[in-house]
């Protein structure tokens, strides 16, 4: 059979795929275009796709025979599942793999967001580094803290889990409870209200869907502590970026952590101009690791869904009942 591949994925991928079929992979180091990737995918089986790509009902309707959707992702939010399931296309995702990378990348941001590590690597380059100073880059304290996480999956419990060495109070926010945290950490099931209230950190790990759109807005904001630090690691729509920008300019919270953006690759200019918000550019699962069994994971995925069969991550198992 023949599969399109919208982007070159580390080689293990791409080996298994090409002993069983035959594939195209985009040539370009950059993102297609939505009329790139169609072209690409016209005659084709299989789409092995990334977050960056809108796999939307056009594409998808595009091309008849297409019969299998494998996201080189975690989150499918790009994805337009509800349209491949009624067509009986089956669409994976990569789980699992990427949950500690993600989690490593979560408390990077949170370590330099509080210790200032960005701001102290750029005052030392330029040269102003004079000498040790009492008052100089004062951060947060972690250890014995109170750690929010919004979004107790996967991710949210590993980076949870992670705090171990820091002593912290756990608070979460679930549709259900977490018996790992509660049990290991002694963590506590709350409200939003209360976690953005009591937290000194508060970490998202939420997928993107319509009610968690702007989940954290101004007023949410607001009920945060100045000594605050927030961090997104999981989809930037999650945040109102416009009034994160006021709060981190304004002093209602300490700093911010993000890898993910509200219009990316687009970053809000204004959070560029400030010291007191981390960036990096998604790049939370890219360890070698994780972007290997990643490549591999989404080849299993599309190998299995190619013989009809349900892919081991399939996000629409429905289709196979
Ligand atoms: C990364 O953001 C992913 O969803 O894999
Ligand atoms: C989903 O993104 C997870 O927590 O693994």
């Amino acid at each position: 059979m023949k599969i399109f591949v919208t982007r070159k994925i580390p080689e293990p991928g791409l080996i298994l795929l090409r002993k069983e079929h035959e594939i195209e992979v985009n040539p370009y180091d950059r993102v297609l275009t939505k009329k790139e990737i169609m072209q690409g995918l016209k005659g084709k089986d299989g789409l092995l796709c990334l977050l960056t790509d809108t796999i939307d009902e056009e594409v998808i309707s595009s091309e008849p025979k297409l019969k299998m959707i494998s996201s080189y992702a975690v989150g499918y939010n790009n994805i337009d599942v509800k349209e491949a399931t009624k067509r009986g296309i089956s669409v994976s995702n990569t789980p699992g793999v990427l949950t500690d990378a993600t989690a490593e990348m979560a408390w990077s941001l949170l370590f330099s967001a509080t210790r200032h590590i960005v701001e102290g690597d750029k005052f030392t380059r330029s040269g102003k580094f004079k000498g040790w100073d009492p008052m100089l880059l004062l951060g947060q304290g972690i250890t014995g803290k109170t750690l929010g996480i919004i979004g107790a999956g996967r991710i949210g419990t590993c980076f949870a889990l992670k705090s171990k060495g820091f002593n912290m109070k756990i608070l979460y926010v679930d549709g259900k409870t977490d018996d790992t945290l509660e049990n290991e950490l002694g963590a506590k099931k709350v409200t939003l209200d209360t976690l953005l209230k009591k937290s000194d950190f508060i970490s998202l790990h939420i997928p993107l869907l319509s009610s968690t759109h702007h989940l954290i807005g101004e007023q949410e904001l607001r009920m945060m502590k100045k000594t605050a630090v927030l961090i997104n690691t999981s989809r930037g729509p999650v945040i109102d970026e416009k009034a994160l920008v006021k709060a981190l300019k304004n002093g209602w919270i300490f700093g911010a952590g993000l890898d993910v953006y509200e219009n990316e690759p687009h970053v809000e200019k204004e959070l560029l101009k400030l010291n007191n918000v981390i960036l990096q550019p998604h790049s939370a699962s890219a360890t070698v690791e994780s972007r290997t069994k990643m490549a591999i994971m989404a080849a299993e995925n599309m190998l299995t869904g190619l013989k009809g069969e349900m892919p081991p991550n399939c996000v629409n198992p429905d289709i196979f009942n």
